[in-house]
């Protein structure tokens, strides 16, 4: 862990109260930087990043619901309210200035511990691997959560074709790194540029763990990590990786961004447990955007029946 990284704030504080970020968005409204939802749909460029869902395909989701029986978050909470730092600290700055990122020409280097290393063109990922709903929720490690309707493709299929070799116990992901597109990134002395993230190989092979490559039934908006992101559900938000350019297994296990920054606040594992606080937010209990109140938070943000036995025998509040 680099020293320099230590004193550097952490996660922003989301305890952003929602009146005030209602009130942040009227004012970026007003000023003309946002649009609402809808319209925004209407009038999204083509071929361009930002959010541009047709209304209809949104609509086609409809009362739908997480296995839980909880319902979807809308498809304007869930491109408005984001954490990517490349563009923004505050949530709902991210969309707006993610507006003119170009999800292509994209291309994913998967490389290092495998037979087979091969960079992928992001349209061909889309075409070898059949595109899955997965209804998932999300739960940031700053006590809020949303249900989020993403298309996407096992990780596991991506690294059976590359075959990892047998020395190959974890993965690593890294995001674009271009100041160009992302103008924080010009900031190295803040913050420990690009992005990354790591999982050991068996959570990577699991089931669950997802690259994204679209939510509600269309292409993945820039602000949620177009073109291709990590979506890990009983893991906190933090490790779903965004704009994801390289892939690499690696032997030994790999330092993430957040770790870099502060190991003490985000741990390698990362898996949600409501029995581990946070030092500086809530772990037990939950906001789910959209709602008043809090609901408690569920071990492995309730995919404990998919994922516990990854992790018998370890210690689970050593390993957050
Ligand atoms: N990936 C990159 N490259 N940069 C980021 O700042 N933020 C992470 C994660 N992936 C982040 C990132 C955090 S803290 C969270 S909670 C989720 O993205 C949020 O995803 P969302 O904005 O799609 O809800």
């Amino acid at each position: 862990m680099s020293d320099i990284y230590k004193s550097v704030p952490v996660l922003p504080s989301e305890i952003t109260p929602k009146s005030l970020y209602f009130n942040r968005r009227d004012f970026l409204k007003a000023a003309g930087l946002i649009t609402g939802g809808a319209v925004l749909a209407a009038c999204a460029p083509t071929g361009g990043s930002a959010a541009s869902a047709d209304p209809a395909t949104v609509a086609a989701y409809a009362g739908k619901k997480d296995e839980l029986g909880d319902p979807l978050n809308s498809y304007d909470d869930i491109t408005n309210y984001n954490n990517y730092y490349e563009f923004s600290t505050a949530k709902d700055a991210v969309a707006p200035l993610s507006k003119n990122f170009k999800p292509h020409p994209w291309s994913v280097e998967v490389s290092g511990l495998v037979s087979n290393p091969k960079t992928y063109a992001i349209e061909d990922l889309v075409k070898m691997f059949p595109q899955e709903d997965r209804i998932y929720r999300l739960r940031c490690v700053e006590a809020w959560s949303m249900v989020i309707p993403w298309q996407g493709f096992p990780l596991a299929s991506l690294l059976k074709e590359v075959q990892p070799t047998s020395d190959a116990k974890y993965v690593h992901f890294t995001t674009l790194m271009d100041t160009t597109q992302f103008p924080a990134e010009a900031d190295t002395s803040s913050y420990p540029w690009p992005y990354h993230e790591g999982l050991r190989l068996d959570e990577a092979m699991n089931d669950l763990a997802i690259l994204a490559t679209g939510l509600y039934g269309s292409p993945l908006p820039a602000q949620d990590g177009a073109p291709i992101r990590l979506v890990v559900p009983w893991k906190y938000g933090f490790k779903g990786i965004k704009a994801i350019v390289k892939i690499e297994l690696v032997a030994d296990q790999p330092n993430t961004f957040w770790q870099d920054i502060n190991a003490h606040e985000y741990g390698f594992y990362a898996n949600v447990n409501p029995n581990v606080p946070h030092p500086r937010w809530l772990q037990s209990a939950e906001r789910r955007i959209g709602e008043l109140g809090m609901r408690p938070t569920l071990m492995f943000n309730g995919y404990g029946d998919k994922v516990a036995s990854l992790y018998q025998g370890m210690d689970l509040k050593q390993s957050y």
